[in-house]
């Protein structure tokens, strides 16, 4: 009989150039988890003790795409000889053994800022070879199915395989207990569209998807900045109706939208009435969030609004602005918005997103078939606002 799993040290993936921002979240978070090694993309943290019961394991803070414990790290000279090493150390055997992961997730730390270049989170050719080379290699006594897909069910215990290095790979476990868990290092599986004017349609289409903001086809959402109108097309493909309200030009293809009304003004200029009939508002100004609060108050803070819910992006021009969070955090509860959670999206750049809603009891219980992304049946989350992840 094998000793029980009972890892020391933890690992959490992050965006490339938010790891100072990740330690100092999880110092004030979870003072026993101390920053151990660490590369751009991707950090690891020891545990003053053993942890004993595997299950509860918990490193939640905004800026964690996705987190695990640690089993071990092996080196090699080539893919084939990185996989047989993971599955030939001796935690990993255990790991099968006792939780008996229902899924892979291989995934390599980012080596750039999302938008960087044209660079992306999510698969890369490394971390695809790296899976091919593990399955192949795969024991017996791994009982993952992958079957092809990209998500993996709820409540499920997943091996971690990140690609660090190209000969050193960091291996770790973690469950599927939220919808990021559920993805490959965090990043949910969204690709650009041919029709996306910007890539804010990752990053809205993400927010959707991450904060299962429960709207449904034909309500109206105001979209404070809605220039070039990137993140208003993932809202007009989600069913809903735009009211985008931003000075700049917008392109043909959006404005041609019969769902789609541009209000050519700043927020400040533009009429309240015509968002009586709105449920729903998002912002992503590129203003300081003071500033975007201000903007959002000065609509939702008016009498007869019954705006249900809001997807916020809230800028970082400078890292340190987030020792502001929980002052934006109450500002935004104190509006009646008492379900307020907030996490680095994989396709945010140096931004977060909170999503804030009038009561937990909102959360969306996804139904199969509802919206774009489809393929999800997942029950709501299991965290109390305001919540970091
Ligand atoms: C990051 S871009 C928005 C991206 C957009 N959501 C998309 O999907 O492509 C920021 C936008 O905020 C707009 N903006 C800044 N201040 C504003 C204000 N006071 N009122 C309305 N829009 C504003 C800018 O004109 C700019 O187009």
């Amino acid at each position: 009989m094998t000793a029980p799993l009972a890892p020391q040290f933890a690992f959490a993936a992050c965006q490339h150039g938010a790891e100072a921002v990740l330690k100092a979240d999880v110092a004030r978070r979870a003072p026993g988890w101390r920053p151990a090694f660490s590369r751009p993309g991707f950090v690891t943290f020891k545990a003053d003790q053993p942890v004993a019961k595997p299950e509860g394991f918990q490193l939640s803070s905004a800026f964690a795409r996705t987190a695990g414990l640690s089993l071990g790290r092996v080196e090699g000279a080539s893919v084939d000889e990185l996989a047989a090493a993971v599955w030939a150390l001796p935690e990993v055997a255990t790991a099968l053994a006792q939780l008996q992961p229902a899924d892979l997730h291989v995934w390599q730390r980012d080596l750039a800022e999302p938008g960087d270049h044209g660079f992306e989170p999510g698969p890369t050719p490394a971390a695809m070879e790296a899976e091919g080379a593990l399955l192949a290699a795969a024991p017996e006594s791994y009982l993952g199915d992958r079957s092809g897909a990209r998500t993996t069910p709820r409540n499920r215990w997943v091996l971690d395989v990140a690609v660090v290095e190209p000969d050193a790979w960091h291996v770790g476990v973690h469950r599927s207990t939220s919808r990021a868990a559920c993805w490959a290092g965090g990043v949910p599986p969204i690709e650009l569209p041919p029709h996306a004017v910007s890539r804010a349609y990752l990053k809205m289409s993400e927010a959707l998807w991450w904060s299962a903001l429960p709207a449904t086809r034909g309500e109206e959402v105001i979209e404070l900045g809605c220039a070039p109108g990137g993140a208003a097309q993932a809202l007009l493909d989600a069913g809903l109706k735009v009211i985008g309200v931003d000075p700049a030009e917008m392109p043909a293809e959006v404005l041609e939208h019969p769902d789609f009304t541009h209000v050519r003004r700043r927020v400040g200029e533009a009429p309240r009435s015509l968002f009586k009939q709105a449920r729903w508002l998002a912002a992503d100004m590129n203003v300081a969030p003071a500033y975007t609060l201000d903007a959002v108050e000065s609509v939702v803070g008016q009498p007869d609004m019954l705006v249900r819910g809001m997807l916020l992006t809230l800028k970082l021009p400078e890292w340190e602005v987030v020792e502001h969070l929980p002052e934006y955090l109450a500002r935004i509860q104190s509006w009646g918005y008492r379900d307020v959670r907030v996490r680095q999206l994989a396709f945010n750049r140096q931004e977060l997103c909170v999503v804030a809603l009038r009561s937990r009891g909102q959360r969306r219980v996804q139904r199969q078939g509802q919206r774009k992304p489809k393929r999800r049946k997942d029950g709501p989350h299991s965290s109390r606002g305001p919540h970091q992840t």
